[in-house]
């Protein structure tokens, strides 16, 4: 049932504010703490495997788990994790990420770990599922059925549970003090109403998109963990699109991609107002002095600063640097939505592909 949105992607989207908070709301006490059924203090390091969109939240958590909690964090996908022998340590914890909890190389990387690390972490929608089934504690990310292919709320709801994860393992370790970590936290429960405010906020999508729907290559950039968000923000733009879009760590665009750049290449960067926002301007300005067209999607104190001369902005609302991956999903989201729609493939059902991979 679509409850009257044209497609499961756009009611999927719209319902990211309450099932993130639904999320959050399990795992954030009332006191304003982290309360999940998981004792960091023994661990020497992460590890964290998924496919995907999956991939991607855990790349962002790996960026959270070392700044927040300083504990080392390593991340690969499933299909290459397993073939790669990697150096395990048995102290350490494994995190695996899963919408459906059947994606086949996610569950085979689990069965390769199991045995040579002190715990198994699933983090899954599906709690009946075979990876959820077979770690050591599921973890349920409570977005509810997701249908569309493109995966959405089950991206935000996985970082939802990755986000306390990080603060929890801050508390045990002993990285931050309760009070920073409750700050942190607060932040964190400020975002479901920021995006709820940016889901209305953001109309000048729609226009920006239907001129984004004539490109045939499209670049997003990003620095720190906005750069895992960029990579998932091309993901959703190809796939429902069909448009090639790639992502670069900003800093990277100098050593290859921007000889790609041309007044032909839209290239959309995701630039909260953070400690790199700078470096990030510097970089965009280096696409402009190439004639790249730039969509800044930043928010308005950012866009006032660094918003002359670029193609089209997005302002989005203010948001704890930290958790702006969370947040800047959504015109993310968006923008791959309406592009599509501007194309008119078919959104919900994306040719080639499946809602779940059970194949290697
Ligand atoms: C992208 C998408 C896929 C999945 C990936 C993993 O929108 O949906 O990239 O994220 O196939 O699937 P799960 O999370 O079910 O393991």
């Amino acid at each position: 049932d679509k409850a009257g949105y044209r497609h499961f992607m756009a009611k999927e989207i719209a319902e990211q504010p309450v099932v993130f908070d639904a999320a959050l709301s399990h795992y954030l006490g009332a006191d304003g703490l982290p309360q999940l059924p998981l004792d960091f203090s023994g661990f020497d390091r992460i590890v964290l495997v998924a496919c995907g969109t999956a991939s991607y939240a855990c790349h962002i958590a790996k960026y959270w788990f070392e700044q927040i909690a300083r504990i080392p964090a390593e991340i690969d996908v499933a299909s290459e994790f397993r073939y790669r022998a990697p150096v395990l340590s048995p102290r350490s914890l494994a995190i695996f990420v899963s919408q459906s909890g059947e994606t086949a190389d996610t569950l085979a990387a689990l069965r390769h770990v199991r045995g040579q690390v002190a715990q198994v972490a699933a983090v899954v929608n599906v709690p009946t599922s075979s990876i959820a089934r077979e770690a050591d504690i599921a973890l349920p990310i409570f977005a509810g059925v997701e249908v569309g292919v493109a995966s959405t709320k089950a991206f935000t709801c996985q970082l939802s549970v990755l986000a306390a994860m990080a603060l929890q393992a801050a508390l045990q370790r002993g990285a931050q003090s309760a009070d920073e970590i409750a700050a942190l936290a607060a932040d964190l429960r400020l975002v479901p109403g920021l995006i709820n405010a940016s889901l209305t906020g953001l109309e000048a999508i729609a226009p920006i998109a239907r001129q984004l729907a004539q490109a045939r290559d499209v670049l997003f950039l990003g620095r720190g963990a906005m750069y895992p968000l960029a990579l998932e923000a091309a993901l959703k733009l190809k796939e429902i699109s069909y448009i090639h879009a790639e992502a670069y760590a900003s800093g990277e665009l100098k050593h290859g991609p921007i000889a790609l750049i041309d007044a032909d290449v839209p290239v959309v960067v995701m630039a909260p107002r953070d400690a790199l926002f700078d470096k990030t301007v510097s970089n965009m300005q280096e696409v402009m002095a190439r004639h790249g067209k730039v969509l800044l999607i930043s928010d308005a104190e950012g866009i006032a600063e660094a918003g002359a001369g670029v193609w089209h902005s997005l302002a989005m609302p203010s948001v704890a640097p930290v958790w702006a991956p969370i947040l800047y999903a959504i015109p993310a989201q968006l923008l791959a939505y309406h592009t599509a729609i501007a194309k008119g493939t078919d959104v919900d059902q994306p040719r080639n592909l499946a809602k779940s991979v059970t194949v290697e």
